[in-house]
């Protein structure tokens, strides 16, 4: 065989190969349950429109409207759920498309929404339209699950909980406090009963604040960066409370970079690696594969998951908290809420959320301070406590992704903001 000929059979080998190589996703797809979902665009303004997959509980349509529907909130801003939250965190793959033990679909609907526009396969038409505040951030979600209940109404009587993570945390207070408004002044139909966050950027300051100390005692970062990075954190606490966002922004990434000098630091998870790579896969697979499973998705579009543009947008929004909402919803409406944090999360460290949740200014809190704690189920899942409709969980061994770092303790969770609700089976 000559050069040329193998030359020739070798290309001819590839081309076929390619040719006959399954999509790995839609053989993982055949290899378990269909996973029946449905997917699609809302136009929440003119030329910005959000992506929306939703997953039936158990794989199937039938009966799913007598299960809970949870509504995942993302952070970044500009994290995509379709992909982070779907595949990092709880939906019924794995990142390696392996079948997900805890995925919340088992008994569970679960509405994965990209947001802000322009995140994941959301898109904005002009850069002018992405989200400046978290305001415009919340209307647009609002407006996109408005749609869905008015496309998909057999789940308008089902109980519905928004569930969230770190700055989705911070938006889903408000984003509640605008659906429980909709739907008191019925512009919308919905079964709205609670709300869960996780890694909450609620209160900024607080966990700002926290976040020198708690690398210094966990023996991250050395004495001197500890009291340099302090000195920055007390900087840009002040100008937080002052309101002064322009200069607190400055100081926010001072911070970050003195932190960063020591090199390696995963701010997810204080003694984990950097979770990166695995994303840098995780966004391969969504463009070669999973992207063309979806037809409406443009095929052009490449999925990052994490987006910049949007970010970049809310810069002006990222360090104002949403404190006063959380306690607007204490005070006004009847929603069960939790509030879970990682003990080894660096963005918002546990001492941080502990601190702000018990500042909060509302009609049970006195209460809420005194109250005992439990153990969280499990084996050394760390502790919750409760009052009223609020509770606060201290969950063992989880960074900032809770519900694929933690899940016994997020199944835990999920089970008691949803315990009211068990929509019994037909009989
Ligand atoms: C998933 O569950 C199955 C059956 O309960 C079990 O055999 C398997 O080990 C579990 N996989 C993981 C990764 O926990
Ligand atoms: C859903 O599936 C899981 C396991 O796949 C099963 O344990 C559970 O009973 C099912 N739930 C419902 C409500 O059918
Ligand atoms: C994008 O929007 C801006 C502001 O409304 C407008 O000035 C610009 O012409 C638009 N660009 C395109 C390409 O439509
Ligand atoms: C009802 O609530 C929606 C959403 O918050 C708001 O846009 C609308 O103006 C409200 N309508 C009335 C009549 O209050
Ligand atoms: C897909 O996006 C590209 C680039 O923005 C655009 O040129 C093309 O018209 C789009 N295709 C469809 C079918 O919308
Ligand atoms: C909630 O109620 C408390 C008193 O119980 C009050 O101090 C606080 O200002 C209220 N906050 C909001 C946003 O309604």
């Amino acid at each position: 065989m000559n050069l040329f000929t193998l030359w020739i059979t070798t290309t001819f080998c590839v081309i076929v190969m390619a040719l006959i190589e399954e999509n790995p996703y839609t053989k993982a797809l055949k290899m378990n349950k269909q996973w029946e979902n449905i997917h699609g665009y809302v136009q929440v303004r003119p030329g910005a429109y959000m992506f929306y997959w939703f997953f039936y509980a158990n794989g199937t349509k039938i009966d799913a409207n007598r299960k809970p529907v949870i509504i995942w909130i993302q952070g970044g801003p500009g994290f995509a759920a379709s992909g982070v939250g779907n595949f990092a965190e709880m939906g019924p793959f794995h990142m390696d498309l392996t079948p997900r033990n805890h995925t919340w679909v088992k008994g569970r609907n679960v509405l994965f929404l990209d947001h802000p526009v322009g995140t994941g396969f959301s898109y904005v038409t002009n850069s002018s339209l992405h989200a400046k505040t978290d305001r415009d951030m919340a209307m647009d979600l609002a407006r996109a699950i408005k749609v869905f209940y008015r496309r998909y109404k057999e789940f308008r009587k089902t109980p519905t909980y928004l569930f969230s993570q770190s700055y989705g945390g911070k938006l889903c207070p408000r984003l509640a406090y605008y659906l429980h408004t909709a739907i008191e002044n019925k512009s919308l139909k919905l079964n709205f009963k609670g709300i869960g966050i996780g890694g909450g950027w609620v209160d900024p300051r607080e966990s700002i604040l926290v976040q020198p100390k708690f690398l210094y005692l966990s023996g991250v970062i050395d004495r001197n960066l500890y009291l340099s990075s302090s000195r920055v954190a007390k900087k840009l606490a002040h100008y937080i409370q002052e309101e002064e966002y322009f200069q607190a922004d400055i100081f926010d990434d001072i911070l970050f970079r003195t932190l960063n000098k020591q090199g390696e630091l995963n701010f997810n998870n204080v003694y984990a690696p950097s979770p990166y790579p695995a994303l840098d896969e995780l966004q391969d697979k969504m463009n070669k594969y999973i992207k063309y499973t979806l037809p409406e998705v443009n095929a052009t579009r490449k999925w990052v998951y994490l987006s910049l543009p949007p970010y970049n947008s809310l810069k002006r929004s990222f360090l104002v908290p949403s404190v006063s909402f959380l306690e607007a919803l204490l005070n006004k409406t009847k929603l069960k809420i939790a509030i879970y944090n990682g003990n080894l999360d660096v963005v918002t460290p546990l001492g941080g959320a502990c601190s702000w949740v018990h500042k909060l200014k509302w009609h049970g809190a006195a209460e809420f301070a005194t109250a005992k704690r439990h153990h969280i189920r499990g084996n050394r899942n760390g502790y919750y406590k409760e009052m009223n409709r609020l509770s606060f969980w201290w969950v063992f061994g989880a960074g900032h992704w809770i519900p694929e770092e933690n899940p016994e303790a997020m199944e835990h969770i999920l089970d008691y903001v949803m315990a009211e609700d068990v929509v019994k089976p037909p009989t």
